[in-house]
């Protein structure tokens, strides 16, 4: 098994490259399917979860580039194909083929998505959308059987903010020749970009607040486009850099993107720097916090495993409430094996300051919470050894590279 080795307590300094976001990735690479004509995407980060949604796109006989970081897809071959294959099931973007399919052929047959296991993961959201769009769906032993044949209705509200129903309804609704308005929006940059590559391609769409008119079917324009930076990758990165840096200077942030950090960067007492699209993060004596996570423009579920790490630092107690994923909590458990004392109530978590963390052997069990696990160990005294590398690779390009280049004593080793 390949393990992370850190020897902990070592002060970072020096620069830090973010990628193009993961989420949004998946998302635009998964619209480009809808048009025939190439397509060029730009800044598409060399992770897992990319290799894999690629190897899907493949079985519908798409041709696929990849070098350095862009990719050039050819659907003009584009077959319908049952999506019953065990690559549907190792990530959640899985399922964004029920919208391409659908909106493609007028049916679907694919196993229901995989993903970071951070507890229930339904999707009955972006179903009950299909539902009111014509679909008729059943499933059967974890395959759902989708067939576009009734009429579909004009609005469409989403019973609570969800990327995944979001991007999901958009794709189909794209195709369908009529206009239809989306109430209840996730509104998530990576969202928006999956708007951006559909008005790319030539679906007019409109977006107010959280409400979207989709006005008509797409005319499949080929086109370009360039994957905004990982907000959640530079938070995760700030976040190490407020317990830990001398200086750290992330570079390609969208600043405009990481609102909440900044307002809890002014809470929490941490000391950073914005200069154009860099963001300089310095060590700092962190304050106590109560916050929640919350969809955008709220602070992220997915940052809420390395803010709990930071947080048991801070010179008073915090709480973080974890409203998107109430199972979202694999961290603490090794982390108070770490010597922190995080105590969950519902669906709150009651974190204890001015705690010293001591190196431990660590499992990470999904992409934030082993990167938080990271986290943790280089915060921590003496040495600690961390499984789950496979996870983290999902979602962090040249992680422990790096955290080296910033001056960090980890290694990766097999035993
Ligand atoms: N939900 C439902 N029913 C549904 C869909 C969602 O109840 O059909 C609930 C979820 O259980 C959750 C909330 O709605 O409580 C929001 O979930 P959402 O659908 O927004 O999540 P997602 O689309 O599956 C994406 C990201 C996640 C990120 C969440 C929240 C991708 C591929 N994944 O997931 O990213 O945590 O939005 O922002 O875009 C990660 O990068 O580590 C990651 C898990």
């Amino acid at each position: 098994m390949r393990r992370i080795a850190i020897e902990g307590k070592r002060i970072l300094n020096g620069d830090v490259f973010i990628q193009g976001s993961k989420n949004s990735a998946l998302g635009v690479i998964a619209a480009s399917l809808l048009t025939k004509d190439k397509v060029i995407i730009q800044n598409v980060p060399k992770i897992q979860d990319v290799f894999e949604l690629i190897e899907i796109i493949k079985l519908l006989n798409v041709k696929v580039d990849f070098v350095e970081n862009i990719l050039i897809i050819d659907s003009s071959n584009i077959e319908y194909k049952s999506l019953i294959n065990e690559c549907v099931k190792k990530i959640r973007a899985s399922y964004y083929f029920m919208g391409v399919m659908l909106a493609l052929f007028n049916e679907c047959e694919i196993f229901s998505p995989g993903g970071c296991n951070l507890g229930n993961r339904p999707i009955d959201m972006p179903l009950d959308s299909f539902v009111k769009l014509g679909v008729e769906i059943t499933c059967d032993n974890d395959v759902y059987k989708m067939k576009k044949i009734n009429k579909e209705k004009d609005i469409i509200e989403f019973k609570q903010k969800s990327v995944g129903a979001t991007i999901n309804t958009l794709l189909f609704s794209s195709s369908l020749n009529k206009e239809i308005m989306l109430k209840n929006i996730s509104i998530e940059p990576e969202v928006m970009q999956v708007i951006e590559a559909l008005r790319l391609m030539g679906v007019s769409l409109e977006v107010k607040e959280d409400t979207c008119v989709i006005k008509g079917r797409y005319k499949k324009n080929g086109f370009m486009i360039s994957i905004i930076p990982d907000r959640i990758e530079a938070g995760t990165y700030a976040l190490i850099g407020a317990a830990l840096a001398d200086k750290i200077r992330i570079h390609n942030v969208e600043i405009e993107h990481i609102k909440y950090l900044l307002d809890l960067f002014e809470k929490i007492n941490v000391k950073y720097e914005i200069n154009r699209k860099t963001l300089i993060v310095y060590k700092s004596d962190i304050k106590g916090i109560n916050i929640k996570t919350e969809p955008y423009p709220g602070f992220p579920t997915d940052l809420q495993q390395p803010l709990t790490v930071l947080l048991t630092t801070a010179s008073e107690d915090s709480v973080i409430q974890e409203t998107i994923y109430k199972d979202r909590y694999a961290h603490v458990k090794e982390l108070n094996k770490m010597g922190a004392d995080i105590e969950i109530v519902d669906d709150e978590y009651l974190i204890k300051g001015n705690k010293t963390l001591v190196g431990s052997d660590l499992s990470g069990k999904d992409l934030r919470g082993g990167a938080s696990l990271i986290f943790a160990a280089l915060l921590a005294k003496e040495k600690s050894k961390i499984e789950g590398l496979k996870y983290i690779e999902r979602g962090y390009f040249n992680i422990i590279e790096n955290l080296k280049s910033l001056g960090a004593n980890i290694d990766v080793y097999e035993d």
